[in-house]
């Protein structure tokens, strides 16, 4: 139920925001606000106004949900313009985040009180692809100045109570109730005549406002997380606020806003929101599995992904174990965890002390007994089957009754390394990527008799350490490496046409991804994939793709980390396009008899695409995935997708499917059978259906 209730405490009213859980200001709560100032005004008895939120948050702003929809009256601008017109003081009561609509409803109050637990102060609106719509843009810089404005709303990133009190978001800090704390602000504030104190009724003077300021941040956001307008739009709204009255502002903000609306962008975020959200929830995993308790967390094996998983976990605040087979590897890997630790303490990410605790919850060791105590064991040794099977049979004698045996494998079967165990219902996936302190995203493989507790526990710890959980079954590269196959197989058939990787990695880089798959190979490793690619035996045409690549696989040019890969590697790492590269597929092509026809930029992204979707279908059709969104928000989190395009799922639902499929046959009928379409696509289009809509429901 969305409302908000208006009670007396003594002269004081106090209007409470209440929609759990975070209070999205939904159409009942609006109403709440305007009616209870509208009694409050109207009551000879009370002096002032506190407004506050029920529960943990003051309010999450705006209820996403009825973006759909559109909004029904009243509007939240027109509800905070009711409440600054209050004739009695309001006070805002921040007992928890306020975000967005939550702070522009804390910012049409005259007053703002705030506890410690108000640790998310901000105006994320452009994380989603819009601006802040009801005043905010208008509001907060006449509040808090241009400048720091500026910052919060373009970057969308919040700040905490302390720091919301130095810049002046905050008039006053309390201890303990913050409600109690509004109200005897409130008196204070009636006893010594101040009134209402209305936000928007200061004008900020042109001369206050350094020369460049808006230029310098136009130029920064060239690459914005929230695509090419939402920043831009929101940088040319708060450039509004100087000199001009609050109305003509106001009336800036609402026409940039709506250009924002419902466009492409925004709603590929909005999207991506809810889907990182589905993605927690497991049809067969209600609230009745309780997670296991995870108090101490092992380690096995301290190269690049367990030192990294190591520093996820002590970040986290969690002990961890990390137990190698050989003192060197071990001793290198202390000293990169101790070294990252170290830095983010000289470069003020943590404190001194968090950094200490940090570094004294690492404890390593040659031993696997050292483990006996941990809750979740995570094996990430060599990628193989021989090895990993003879450790989990080592950890099934070692680890205590219902530890969590988990194994960080990239390709391998997570049912035949549970074989290994009498406890396979303790095994599971937990696939990081690399850097694994670093990356949002944690596959988390179920296998055949992976129990239901241990799955909870996996996702559970997935949000404790701050990484995004998404299940996936079993098969060779789970969700996210499976499609990524397909996807650089594309890329090196695009090579063989003509292609430079110059040429292929920038179209996809313009186009959004953070990096093209040919830089992306380059460095995670070319023997990587050689290696791969040799104990898997291709097909022949596979091989023919990849003849070029395994060349300069063999030529030592292993990526960055030897310098030279597809490109080359100066000191500073910048790629340079190295033309030997470009000559050995242009022979290989001529070897091969394919003509030149070097495929442009908008080709490039389309066969990308078409290729990771088109087998991202296959997988959600096997059951592999749970749902479409899944497997978006395996790709923005894990792939550096770009959340304003959505995902590759997404984007085929977005072209439509019948227009897709028919550029699938098409590039089938031009390249062959690696183009086959997934059926699941097929049937969609003949039923008229949805991929938003196959796979399971909830
Ligand atoms: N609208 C609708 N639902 C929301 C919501 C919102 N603004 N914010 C959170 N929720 C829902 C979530 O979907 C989730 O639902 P579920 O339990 O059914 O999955 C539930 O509330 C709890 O959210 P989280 O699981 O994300 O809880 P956390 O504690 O991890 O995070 C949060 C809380 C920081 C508030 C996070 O949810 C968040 O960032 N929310 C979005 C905030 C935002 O973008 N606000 C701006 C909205 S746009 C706006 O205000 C426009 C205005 O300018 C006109
Ligand atoms: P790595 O080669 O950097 O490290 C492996 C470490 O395991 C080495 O230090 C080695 O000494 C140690 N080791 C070998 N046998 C051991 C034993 N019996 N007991 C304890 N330690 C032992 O390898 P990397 O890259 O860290 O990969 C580890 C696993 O993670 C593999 O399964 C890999 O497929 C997977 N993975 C790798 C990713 C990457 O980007 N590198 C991404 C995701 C998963």
């Amino acid at each position: 139920m969305a409302t908000a209730t208006l009670t007396k405490s003594g002269d004081i009213a106090v209007i409470r925001l209440a929609h759990p859980p975070v209070n999205a200001l939904a159409q009942g709560v609006r109403q709440g606000i305007q009616d209870g100032i509208a009694a409050a005004n109207a009551d000879p008895a009370i002096k002032a106004i506190v407004v506050t939120g029920d529960g943990r948050a003051f309010s999450a702003g705006a209820d996403i949900t009825e973006f759909r929809s559109g909004p029904k009256p009243p509007g939240l601008g027109e509800v905070i313009d009711t409440m600054e017109a209050s004739a009695k003081p309001v006070v805002a009561a921040l007992n928890g985040l306020a975000l967005g609509g939550g702070l522009e409803v804390a910012l049409g109050c005259h007053y703002r009180v705030a506890n410690k637990a108000a640790n998310q102060l901000g105006l994320p609106e452009v994380k989603i692809g819009i601006l802040p719509g009801a005043g905010g843009t208008q509001r907060l810089p006449r509040i808090i100045g241009i400048e720091a404005a500026l910052d919060m709303i373009v970057s969308g990133n919040p700040v905490n109570a302390e720091k919301a009190a130095k810049v002046g978001l905050v008039d006053r800090l309390v201890e303990g109730d913050v409600v109690e704390g509004a109200i005897a602000f409130a008196r204070e504030l009636v006893a010594a005549g101040k009134g209402p104190r209305p936000g928007s009724a200061t004008r900020i003077d042109p001369a206050s406002v350094p020369a460049d300021l808006f230029a310098k941040k136009r130029a920064s956001i060239a690459r914005h997380p929230s695509g090419p307008m939402a920043a831009k739009n929101c940088i040319a709204a708060v450039e509004a606020a100087v000199g001009s009255d609050y109305k003509a502002g106001v009336a800036r903000e609402r026409a940039l806003f709506l250009e924002l609306a419902g466009k492409p962008y925004a709603r590929a975020l909005q999207y991506a929101f809810f889907a990182e959200r589905q993605a927690a929830n497991v049809p067969d995993i209600g609230k009745d599995v309780t997670p296991r308790d995870v108090k101490t967390v092992g380690i096995l094996g301290a190269g690049t992904m367990g030192t990294g998983i190591g520093l996820a976990f002590l970040n986290a605040g969690l002990p961890v174990t990390i137990v190698e087979a050989n003192q060197q590897a071990l001793d290198q890997g202390a000293k990169r965890v101790r070294e990252t630790i170290e830095s983010n303490v000289q470069r003020s990410r943590i404190s001194a002390e968090e950094g200490q605790k940090r570094l004294a919850n690492l404890t390593t060791s040659l031993d696997l007994k050292a483990l006996v105590n941990a809750d979740l064991i995570i094996e990430a040794v060599f990628e193989n089957m021989a090895l990993k099977k003879e450790i989990f049979a080592k950890l099934d004698a070692v680890a205590k009754p219902g530890a969590v045996l988990a194994s960080n494998t990239s390709t391998l079967d997570v049912d035949e390394i549970a074989s290994a165990t009498k406890r396979p219902q303790d095994v599971v996936g937990m696939h990081f990527f690399s850097p694994a302190n670093i990356m949002r995203l944690l596959e988390v493989v179920r296998g055949k008799e992976t129990a239901k507790d241990t799955l909870a526990t996996a996702m559970a710890i997935a949000r404790r350490i701050g990484k995004v959980g998404v299940v996936s079954g079993v098969c060779f590269g789970f969700i996210g490496n499976r499609m990524v196959e397909a996807y650089l197989e594309e890329a090196q058939a695009m090579l063989l046409e003509g292609a430079t990787p110059a040429d292929i990695d920038g179209a996809l880089e313009a186009w959004g991804l953070a990096m093209g798959p040919l830089a992306m190979m380059d460095m995670a490793g070319l023997d990587v994939g050689y290696r791969i690619r040799q104990e898997h035996k291709l097909t022949p045409e596979r091989a023919k793709l990849y003849r070029v690549t395994d060349a300069i696989v063999e030529m030592g040019r292993h990526g960055q980390k030897t310098g030279a890969g597809y490109y080359t590697y100066g000191a500073d790492r910048k790629r340079q396009s190295d033309p030997k590269i470009e000559e050995m597929f242009a022979k290989e092509a001529a070897a091969q008899g394919l003509s030149n026809r070097k495929p442009g930029a908008d080709e490039i992204v389309e066969r990308c695409l078409l290729r990771l979707a088109n087998e991202g279908a296959k997988i959600l059709e096997e059951g592999i995935a749970l749902r479409a969104s899944d497997i978006d928000t395996i790709y923005l989190n894990g792939y550096g997708f770009p959340g304003w395009r959505g995902g590759p799922m997404w984007q085929i639902e977005e072209m439509g499917l019948a227009k897709v499929a028919e550029k699938i046959k098409a590039y089938e009928a031009r390249h062959g059978k690696r183009w086959a379409i997934a059926p699941l696509i097929e049937k969609l289009v003949a039923s008229g259906g949805k991929l938003a809509d196959a796979g399971v429901k909830g």
